[in-house]
């Protein structure tokens, strides 16, 4: 069993549709991978499973060794998963700050604080009083990854932080997914940008229809460009 995460065998779906037929996946520690897939084959469901919004049906999932089916989740936020969730989520009428503490779990001595936050992201200060619902999306979505921050995880979820943002907020969001990289968080990275998650994740995972139908290294999956015209449509 992996330090950090194991799914295996999972099953799970909307009441009477079945979303997930047994995808099976891991993250080692100081690991960053990635989940591909079109739109609507299961990845945020997949996510919303390993955080407890969703109940498993068949399979496991394990998380800092420990079998997580069933628990609620607080419980599981608190074992150390931080999730930057899908359309960014953030408390849109309260400000910078109120939003970054709102579920900040810090105790003494730990890495992540609003000051250091406020240091990967100094606009974030700039703006620490002013409404969520002003800032940009760029912004937006910086609140977002601050915030999970904030709640000091070892391991931490990005659902598609990237869509829909300008070319240069999005270079700024993959910078700071680089950063959290180097400092040695695990991190498992939805995404559709075939390129930058060639550069940071090590290992790839494709989902289609609810199935894990690929999963490999860089290097293999640069290799074969048939796999992303065919599963991917680029
Ligand atoms: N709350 C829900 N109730 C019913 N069906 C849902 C719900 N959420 C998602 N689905 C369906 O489950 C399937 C998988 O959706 P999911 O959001 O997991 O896909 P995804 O891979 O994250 O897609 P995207 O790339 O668009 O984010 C889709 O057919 C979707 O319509
Ligand atoms: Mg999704």
């Amino acid at each position: 069993m992996t330090d950090v995460l194991e799914v295996k065998a999972l099953e799970a779906g909307y009441g009477p549709s079945q979303v997930l037929f047994g995808p099976s996946l891991s993250v080692e520690a100081g690991e960053v991978v990635s989940l591909m897939g079109r739109n609507g084959m299961g990845k945020s469901t997949l996510i919303r499973c390993i955080m407890g919004l969703l109940p498993v049906r068949a399979g496991e999932i394990h998380l800092f060794r420990n079998r997580i089916n069933g628990w609620p989740s607080n419980r599981i936020a608190r074992l150390g998963v931080g999730l930057i969730p899908e359309g960014r989520q953030i408390f849109r009428l309260l400000n910078v700050e109120e939003n970054l503490l709102a579920t900040a779990r810090m105790s003494p001595g730990c890495k992540w604080t609003p000051d250091s936050v406020y240091e990967l992201f100094p606009i974030l200060q700039e703006r620490a009083l002013q409404p969520a619902i002003t800032l940009s999306g760029g912004e937006q979505q910086m609140l977002s990854i601050g915030r999970a921050l904030l709640t000091n995880p070892s391991l931490l979820i990005f659902d598609e932080a990237t869509e829909g943002l300008a070319p240069l907020a999005r270079r700024q969001i993959w910078e700071c997914i680089k950063r959290l990289k180097q400092a040695g968080l695990s991190i498992l990275l939805i995404d559709k940008n075939l390129a930058e998650l060639l550069e940071l994740a090590s290992r790839h995972y494709i989902l289609d229809k609810g199935e894990v139908v690929w999963s490999g290294s860089s290097a293999a999956l640069a290799a074969d460009s048939a796999l992303a015209q065919t599963y991917l449509g680029l």
